[in-house]
């Protein structure tokens, strides 16, 4: 196991502690490529109550970098519902709609995934302090598992621009909490100088760690479908760690003989945070950084480290990058949420960049679609409340304003007549 640089020759050892190549560019974790892979091993482990096999992560370590058991952090994460949601592939126009709900690890996003990965790097290379930027789900996610591996951690938020739920799961964790006047962008940039600098071992997707663990979600999105392949893997991009270790996953499984064929990939930005859309739409002949502004917090970011892995994901699925509105994200949330599903504003990006691809004729009505939720309903309620409660001049087509009555029967026996 050795680290790579993306573009240039040079390699690293495996615990040299950077995130960078000596060129500038970003690091892969280059596994050792002995290890056979066996989707009945996989299988077995499935039946198993401890750690690391219960893990819906740690289950496909041959795929994995590999760790002293007593250097592993694992809650045990993963494990996320597979759900058919015929009545949303009816709405956006296909036969077949699975969404995997990352919001159900145990802080309730995706970023679990990753971190049990890192955080058991950062045992093994000795770390004795932790930090992140975020807009709020790494946050969380660092301080759960840095308080499971017994070390302190500080984070970076951008301030006033997450949501209170993360906040408040951060605080309530036990991190350190930094608020940088300025935004996700700033606290990024100022988080790798201090980890540079301090010798903080930092915990965001630049770390390659991160990705390794984040490619579980495609192993078990697979797994649940019995290794049959989707003909499109969808998901949001923010700061596009997810969509670089979904193709690095991809690459990995195609070599390893588990895939004959690959899905096409389909990042899903918020028109106000759209760089890669941009850069897509210019073929990737330039890349240029904004300035963010949208309501899916969680992917307001406009500078995204992972710009070079996610375009190489791209490249080798034949995929496509979507841009959609906030009332897109907005109304494609309420419509998740009334399935009884439920997720958070960036994750409904999947489904409105779902009904925008099939509009466009992009994806076809009969193509085999797997949608990734990346976070919890309950991670924003303020987005729900300002939806269905909102004051906004125009109501939203989905909003369900509750109602006050007296407590008499006439008074319900009315309002159930009139107003349902
Ligand atoms: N969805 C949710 C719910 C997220 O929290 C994030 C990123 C993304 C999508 C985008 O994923 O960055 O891999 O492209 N949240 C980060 C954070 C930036 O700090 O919590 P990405």
């Amino acid at each position: 196991m050795k680290l790579t640089c993306v573009s240039c020759p040079l390699e690293y050892d495996a615990d040299a502690n950077r995130t960078r190549c000596d060129c500038g560019d970003l690091l892969d974790v280059a596994l050792n490529s002995t290890n056979s892979v066996n989707s009945e091993v996989f299988d077995r482990r499935m039946n198993s109550w401890s750690t690391p096999d219960s893990s819906g992560v740690w289950r496909y370590r041959e795929l994995l970098p590999e760790f002293d058991q007593q250097h592993i952090v694992s809650k045990p994460e993963g494990n996320t519902n597979l759900y058919d949601a015929p009545q949303i592939a009816a709405w956006a126009g296909v036969d077949q709609l699975w969404l995997k709900h990352e919001g159900e690890n145990p802080t309730g996003s995706f970023k679990d995934r990753g971190m049990t990965v890192a955080t058991s790097h950062a045992m093994r290379t000795g770390a004795t302090m932790v930090a992140c930027a975020s807009t709020g789900n790494t946050s969380a996610s660092v301080a759960s598992y840095a308080a499971a591996a017994g070390v302190p951690s500080v984070v970076f938020v951008p301030d006033g621009k997450i949501s209170a739920a993360k906040l408040g799961q951060t605080v309530a964790y036990g991190a350190r909490i930094i608020q940088v006047r300025g935004d996700f962008d700033a606290a990024m940039t100022l988080v790798q100088q201090a980890s540079q600098e301090l010798g903080i071992y930092l915990l965001n997707s630049i770390n390659p760690y991160r990705l390794e663990g984040q490619k579980t979600i495609l192993f078990e999105l697979l797994h649940q479908l019995q290794w049959r392949c989707p003909d499109w893997v969808i998901l949001p991009g923010g700061n596009l760690g997810n969509s670089s270790a979904i193709g690095k996953g991809l690459a990995e499984l195609k070599s390893s003989g588990m895939l004959t064929k690959i899905p096409r990939m389909a990042v899903i930005q918020a028109a106000g945070a759209s760089p890669f859309y941009e850069a897509y739409r210019s073929s990737f002949r330039g890349f240029e950084p904004m300035e963010a502004r949208t309501v899916a917090t969680a992917i307001q970011i406009g500078n995204p480290v992972s710009y070079t892995k996610a375009r190489r994901a791209i490249e080798l699925t034949d995929g496509v990058v979507e841009a959609v509105s906030d009332e897109e994200i907005l109304d494609a949330k309420a419509r998740v949420d009334q399935t009884g599903i439920g997720c958070e504003p960036a994750s409904a990006a999947t489904v409105a960049g779902l009904h925008k691809l099939v509009r466009t004729g992009v994806i076809s009505p009969g193509d085999r679609v797997a949608g990734i939720l990346t976070g919890h309903l309950m991670k924003d309620a303020e987005s729900v409340m300002e939806y269905h409660l909102g004051t906004g001049s125009e109501r939203r087509p989905l909003a369900k304003q509750p109602v006050v009555i007296d407590p008499t029967l006439e008074a319900l026996r009315s309002v159930l007549t009139h107003e349902f």
